[in-house]
């Protein structure tokens, strides 16, 4: 990866890393629980996930599994997932700081290796899937977990222009169809596939993002929301909701399965 992207993902990572662990803790529980669920994981398994942040999905379903390791390229989400680790007294989970296009570790390890909202920002997200796949046992599970884009062009120009100006460090929300293709490629099959609505208040969306409503980028992206309301031109399905505006992300929720050599 160009070394002025990581440093884009670490400087808005730091720089939202209050915010963001405080959002990914409260607003999700029953998500999380979904997640967990959808994953099946097993009590036997390693686990490992890939640009973990704050640790929300890993230390949910540390529990169920032996134990659980978490990567993330940003020094302060590591902090802040070793923080709630303590506060939960979590034994079977460590997290460290690394690139997810260099995983440490060994071919062939982890029983389940998973990824979530971390995608789209990626410059490369083919070359970080292949080494989660590398790091996987054959014949195990991979979850992935991201927002996805609009299929259509114009509206998938205007929905990942928004993206990149509210957040620098987003390279751009893939479609349905992108991931599905990415997934043929590096061979993996298709176990569960779950797409799902999720509604968002954009005020809270641009706080997470550390942007405040006196900032000029505050002010274009929410122009650019509301210009798109009238044939929803950028997907977000903006509504507007007193001084708010309530905006919808479509997810993809994937299990896949790693191939068996020959
Ligand atoms: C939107 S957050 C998602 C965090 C976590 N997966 C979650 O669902 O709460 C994206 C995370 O990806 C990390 N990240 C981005 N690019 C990375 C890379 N190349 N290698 C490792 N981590 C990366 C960021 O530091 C950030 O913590």
């Amino acid at each position: 990866m160009a070394p002025s992207h990581q440093q884009t993902v670490q400087e808005q990572f730091t720089k939202t890393a209050d915010a963001f662990a405080r959002y990914v803790v409260r607003d999700t529980p029953e998500m999380v629980a979904e997640k967990v669920a959808f994953a099946q994981v097993r009590a036997a398994d390693l686990l490992l996930d890939v640009c973990c942040g704050p640790g929300a999905f890993l230390l949910a379903v540390a529990p169920r599994v032996r134990f659980a390791r978490g990567i993330d390229l940003t020094e302060e989400m590591i902090r802040q997932a070793r923080a709630f680790q303590a506060e939960r007294r979590i034994r079977n989970v460590c997290f460290e700081r690394g690139e997810a296009e260099r995983l440490p570790y060994a071919d062939g390890v982890f029983d389940f290796v998973t990824s979530q909202y971390a995608f789209h920002h990626l410059p490369a997200p083919d070359v970080v899937l292949q080494e989660m796949i590398r790091v996987a046992k054959p014949g195990s599970r991979l979850l992935l977990i991201d927002s996805l884009a609009p299929e259509a062009d114009v509206r998938r120009e205007l929905h990942n222009r928004i993206e990149v100006l509210r957040d620098p460090s987003h390279t751009q929300t893939l479609r349905l169809t992108d991931f599905r293709d990415m997934f043929r490629a590096a061979g993996l099959q298709v176990v569960r596939q779950l797409i799902k609505p999720r509604e968002r208040s954009f005020n809270h969306w641009m706080r997470r993002a550390g942007l405040d409503p006196d900032e000029e980028r505050y002010t274009e992206v929410r122009r650019l929301m509301e210009e798109s309301m009238p044939q929803d031109a950028a997907g977000f399905m903006p509504r507007v909701k007193g001084d708010d505006l309530i905006i919808t992300h479509y997810e993809g929720l994937f299990l896949l399965l790693v191939p068996e050599p020959g």
